[in-house]
């Protein structure tokens, strides 16, 4: 079985305001109305032979992360049939320590075979049954002891993605991956987008607990024992539906903030990539959010009680109130309960400076 290993953990900045600290990107519901940690669980559920799910998440977040999860599996009708594991930190520590952890428990909890699937809880993918064709073809090399992640072909220079060099640049193969490069400044990425060689990290992972605990031994070595130690001084709570691990505050806090992609896949000689083309979104912005809603034929998109009059190109969201514009246009405007954003659409990336701001005037 293939065990879906949920990481939780990231702030969403550029959606402010609805993407809050209390209620961050994945329990952002997209204009469907399903959230995007429920659409996750929901394509996890879509995997043959499933018997666990593992969250890890911030412990301030637990019980909103398992209402939302429990909710889902409900509505499934799954949720007898799946043991709900989670792991809680006490602070944020980045990818490659919350992956260790996880791997850690699955490894004492089903063996060094376990096979984990590493999926982000606010990642959309519109193509389903591909993800979970891919999904299968990594498993295969997971099994192999490869550390296996999803490349997807890269549309613009992004420099907030890894890049990908595979050995078989060739689409739907799996391919030994030759270097990876996280986060390249905008020349390099423009560069690497020219050759047509390079593919994005979808930031999807597939390997076995036993392959990624020796790469990490191997590759990070005060990440591992950090780790370990901090597992070592935790509590393992069993209750009906699973288990509950509360990552120790002390040991937890001293562990090095590194992000799995430069912890290890930027160093390891294991790492393979399955290219996958699967309608992927990180959703990173208003403007991948509002996507797929409909355009008027002033090119304007709204959600909620909006009324627009001689304006064009904006995106208006508004659930709680009527929002009018007049003689606007190139505008997103998200009037929350609490808070009114109203930027030009060429800053959508740099909406996470608001949120620093208020963050430092704390
Ligand atoms: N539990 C937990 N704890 N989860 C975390 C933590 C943490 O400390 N930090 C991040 N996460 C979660 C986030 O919620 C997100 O779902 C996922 O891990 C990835 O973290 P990001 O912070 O969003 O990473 P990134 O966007 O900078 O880069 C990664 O994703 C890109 C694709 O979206 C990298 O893997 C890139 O290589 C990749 O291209
Ligand atoms: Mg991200």
């Amino acid at each position: 079985q293939i065990i879906p290993v949920i990481l939780s953990g990231g702030v969403g900045s550029r959606l402010w305001p609805v993407s809050r600290k209390q209620r961050p990107k994945p329990f952002m519901k997209l204009p469907d109305g399903d959230s995007l940690m429920s659409k996750t669980l929901k394509r996890a559920l879509k995997l043959n032979h499933l018997n666990d799910i593992l969250t890890v998440t911030n412990r301030d977040l637990y019980f909103t992360t398992k209402d939302e999860i429990v909710g889902t599996l409900d509505r499934e009708g799954t949720k007898a049939a799946i043991a709900q594991h989670y792991i809680l930190e006490p602070c944020g520590r980045n990818t490659a320590p919350a992956i260790l952890a996880a791997a850690l428990r699955l490894n004492a909890l089903h063996g060094e075979h376990a096979t984990m699937l590493v999926m982000a809880a606010d990642h959309l993918i519109r193509n389903e049954d591909r993800f979970i064709e891919a999904v299968e073809a990594a498993k295969h090399l997971a099994l192999d002891g490869e550390l296996v992640t999803f490349g997807i072909k890269p549309t613009a220079p992004e420099t907030g993605y890894g890049y990908i060099k595979a050995l078989v640049a060739e689409r739907d193969v799996a391919a030994k991956v030759h270097s990876f490069v996280e986060k390249p400044d905008l020349d390099t990425a423009k560069h690497y987008l020219e050759t047509g060689e390079y593919f994005w990290n979808a930031g999807i992972f597939c390997f076995t607990a036993g392959t990624l605990i020796r790469e990490m031994t191997l590759h990070a070595p005060d990440v591992f024992q950090q780790v370990e130690r901090a597992m070592s001084d935790s509590q393992v709570v069993t209750y009906q539906e699973g288990t509950q691990l509360e990552l120790d505050q002390a040991a937890f806090s001293a562990v090095q903030d590194i992000s799995i992609d430069y912890a290890l896949f930027e160093r390891s000689q294991h790492v393979s990539m399955v290219p996958c083309d699967i309608g992927w979104s990180d959703i990173g912005s208003w403007g991948a959010w509002s996507d797929a809603l409909p355009r008027d034929i002033h090119q304007n998109q709204s959600f909620g009680d909006v009324l627009s009059i001689d304006s064009s190109n904006t995106f208006v969201h508004s659930p709680h109130a009527l929002t009018a514009t007049l003689g606007v246009e190139d505008l997103i405007i998200i009037n929350t309960e609490d808070a009114l954003l109203v930027a030009h659409k060429s800053a959508e990336q740099e909406v996470r400076k608001i949120v620093t701001k208020l963050s430092d005037e704390q």
